[in-house]
């Protein structure tokens, strides 16, 4: 069977959820017209803030109606999009009654894409807490929630709280996404002087240590950042960390090996991109309105995982033998200045150039592919990456 990687194409349920909720957004959110026609350009503010000005980014902005009715409209549903193809890719085995904490959820944005994303679960009884410093962006979550799946099974709570403040019930599965590119960051863009979970001092340590005792111990941590370098490299300080606290990381990493992508000065970093041409039309006209449009959507994740049975796993690649290693493809194709066609992936050996023929095999981000090393390497000049030559149609997998 195919390995369908870790972005599958989005199911129908997820792009039928994401087409309506314009429509739901209106009821649950009314805009007057003057207000309307103001979305792009707060969409636009709320982006230079989010990206180029975050150390003036107002620490209160999911509480000022103008920023909530920009995030809602824009980053809600980008959001539910990335979520969502994750969550498809991803191998959930969360038991009957587990418990997703959510920190830093906003508009309950995981929750949202993870009942889109996984129709399967629509069933099952399922414990959600969703930590936010933001009362308004949890309540209006709780209300596009409860139009969007008004029978589900699930029992939702919200804490309006800084995260870490009250002790919950230990996580089978804590979330974070977009929570520490929020918090990574002194109180005017000094780094590493908060917390992600909102006190004291921030090395990743002191994080982990914290997220450890809010996990269950057959438990797993995801976090997902955008696909920028900052968040990359956050995310490969926090994976190395985590290593040696005896954490697993399945994924996005093929191995347990130093990251050959930690984003530190001109290394590349770990990300995924992929193309949008199926989001809905309301949402790439409003993204173009904004003079943000958005033909490829990419994030940074790491899922951490411990135990014996963690919820989360990703589908196993078959034991790649003997000489042999699975390399997770992590760019787009790009052309060669040899005429074939190149992408980067990581492996056990660190970067890896994979080159194929032009109608030769074509993995996307996020595929896993078992590679042969072959008896003598050659680098890439510009990248330094180890060059493997992907065999006609028997890599990939
Ligand atoms: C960029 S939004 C992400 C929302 C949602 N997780 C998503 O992916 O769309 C970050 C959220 O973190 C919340 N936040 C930031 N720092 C926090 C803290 N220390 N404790 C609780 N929530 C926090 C903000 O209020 C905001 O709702």
């Amino acid at each position: 069977m195919k390995d369908p990687g870790l972005f599958p194409a989005p199911s129908a349920e997820l792009l039928d959820g994401l087409a309506g909720m314009q429509r739901t957004l209106r009821e649950v959110f009314p805009l007057k017209t003057k207000h309307r026609a103001a979305l792009p350009g707060g969409i636009r503010r709320l982006s230079d803030y989010l990206t180029v000005d975050r150390e003036n980014l107002p620490r209160d902005y999911m509480t000022r109606p103008e920023f909530l009715v920009a995030y809602l409209h824009y980053y809600l549903p980008w959001n539910i999009y990335r979520q969502g193809r994750l969550l498809t890719g991803l191998d959930l085995a969360l038991k009957p009654g587990s418990q997703i904490v959510d920190l830093g959820a906003g508009p309950l944005t995981f929750l949202q894409a993870l009942w889109l994303s996984r129709p399967g679960m629509r069933e099952q009884e399922l414990d959600y807490l969703a930590v936010d410093r933001s009362e308004s962006a949890l309540k209006v979550g709780r209300k596009l929630f409860d139009s969007l799946a008004s029978e589900a099974p699930w029992k939702i709570s919200t804490d309006n709280q800084p995260a870490g403040r009250k002790k919950f019930r230990p996580a089978d599965l804590l979330v974070m996404a977009n929570f520490i590119n929020e918090v990574d960051r002194g109180p005017r863009g000094g780094r590493g002087s908060r917390s992600a979970d909102g006190g004291g001092d921030a090395s990743v340590t002191q994080m982990l240590e914290r997220w450890e005792g809010q996990v269950a111990n057959d438990g797993a941590i995801l976090l997902i950042e955008p696909g920028v370098r900052d968040s990359g490299r956050s995310l490969s300080r926090i994976r190395q960390t985590a290593l040696e606290r005896g954490w697993r990381v399945p994924a996005p990493c093929p191995h347990a090996e130093d990251c050959p992508m930690p984003g530190r000065r001109n290394t590349p970093w770990c990300h995924f991109t992929f193309p949008t041409g199926d989001s809905p039309a309301w949402l790439s006209r409003l993204s173009h309105q904004a003079k943000l449009p958005k033909d490829r959507a990419s994030l940074s994740f790491l899922l951490m995982v411990r135990g014996e049975n963690p919820p989360v796993r990703i589908r196993p690649p078959k034991s790649p033998g003997k000489g042999c290693s699975v390399v997770r493809v992590v760019s787009e194709g790009f052309d060669l200045p040899n005429g074939k066609l190149g992408r980067y992936g990581c492996s056990d050996h660190g970067l890896v150039l994979l080159e194929n023929r032009r109608g030769g095999p074509s993995p996307v981000p996020g595929d896993q592919v078992t590679i042969k090393w072959p008896d003598s390497t050659r680098r890439d000049p510009k990248s330094g990456a180890l060059a493997i030559l992907l065999s006609e149609g028997r890599d990939r997998r």
